[in-house]
């Protein structure tokens, strides 16, 4: 496990030049290099005013079919923030494949390391209801396939990083082999446990950063999804599993950060949600990138909080990641700057 204070060693001020958060200047030489080893998923969306019950039909108002995955995503997210991004996965021998590394072309997400088995690419189908929520459904196909060789395979791109941010879309197997391999190399790991299942000890405990939103706390807290049960309550179960810092994802209300100190509440920008998919992605990666550049958690959470609020404010999630300018300006508003 790298430092849980960041890659400054302290997360204080200093006079050794090391970021504050008061200051939100790199202090790495060279770009902020994030590596993700994840999913891509071929989208499928559709808008509705309510979701259905189970045994109902609901006439949907708009259909897309999209790019997605959490770990392309956060990719994407992360290149649009400035970092040099790597993306390691799989995907299948179909015209979605395609369609995922014209993306990576695109964004300048380094697919180097992707590997193409028999399989279909990953799936998803999203619903977006008339009040901006979710619900998703995902078929893993060639994610499913992402394994250790995957990883292995993949050691320059690790060895080169600042960060690993790695999600669970894919098997437990890649992502043991990413986070030992990032914890051998010096990297700071974020494990975004999404969507939420038990791991292994040994994993958890190589985990610097632990980002779930509420949902994804509980289940791993041992609690109902739903459980009506105080923020800081479940952060310090959730530190009982081994993992660093809990970084707990709030929604609107922003982010709790818990050290194993005094736990640090991060407000979010105020904005109108019209679509809160991927929200999270934009999180992990404005928080993975500002991690990267040398910025304590705390002010990490900032970014991500900024980064996901700008990501609520248009339809769809690759459209509405943001580029670095934006999430720089609404970071200076939110900090009355
Ligand atoms: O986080 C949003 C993503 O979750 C979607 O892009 C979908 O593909 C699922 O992976």
């Amino acid at each position: 496990m790298g430092s849980t204070d960041g890659p400054s060693g302290n997360g204080e001020a200093g006079g050794d030049g090391s970021a504050t958060d008061a200051d939100p200047s790199p202090d790495r030489d060279g770009s902020p290099t994030v590596a993700v080893v994840g999913s891509y998923n071929a989208g499928f969306v559709v808008e509705m005013p309510r979701f259905p019950v189970p045994g109902e039909t609901v006439t949907g108002s708009n259909f897309e079919e999209v790019v997605g995955g959490k770990g392309s995503n956060q990719a994407v997210g992360a290149a649009r923030l400035g970092a040099d991004a790597r993306f390691v996965g799989c995907v299948g021998d179909d015209r979605h494949a395609e369609i995922a590394r014209d993306l990576w072309d695109r964004e300048g997400v380094d697919a180097s390391a992707v590997q193409q088995v028999d399989d279909h690419t990953g799936v998803g189908v999203v619903f977006v209801d008339e009040d901006g929520e979710n619900e998703i459904a995902v078929v893993p196909g060639a994610n499913g396939r992402v394994d250790r060789g995957t990883v292995g395979g993949a050691a320059d791109e690790l060895a080169a990083a600042d960060v690993l941010l790695t999600q669970l879309e894919i098997p437990d197997g890649p992502v043991a082999a990413a986070v030992e391999a990032a914890d051998d190399a010096g990297l700071d790991v974020v494990l975004n446990p999404a969507p939420a299942r038990e791991l292994p000890p040994e994993v958890l405990s190589g985990v610097d950063y632990l980002t779930p939103n509420e949902t994804e706390a509980r289940i791993l807290a041992g609690l109902d999804p739903d459980a009506d049960a105080d923020d800081e309550a479940v952060a310090a179960r959730l530190r009982e599993l081994g993992v660093g810092t809990v970084v707990l994802t709030l929604g609107d209300d922003g982010a709790l950060v818990d050290d194993g100190a005094t736990p640090e509440r991060v407000p979010a920008p105020s904005v109108d949600p019209v679509d809160t998919t991927g929200a999270g992605d934009a999180f992990n990666a404005g928080f993975a990138v500002a991690l990267a550049e040398g910025r304590s958690p705390v002010d990490a959470a900032r970014f991500g909080c900024a980064a996901g609020a700008l990501s609520v404010t248009e339809f769809d999630v690759v459209p509405s990641l943001p580029e670095r300018p934006a999430a720089d300006e609404l970071l200076g508003q939110n900090d009355g700057g």
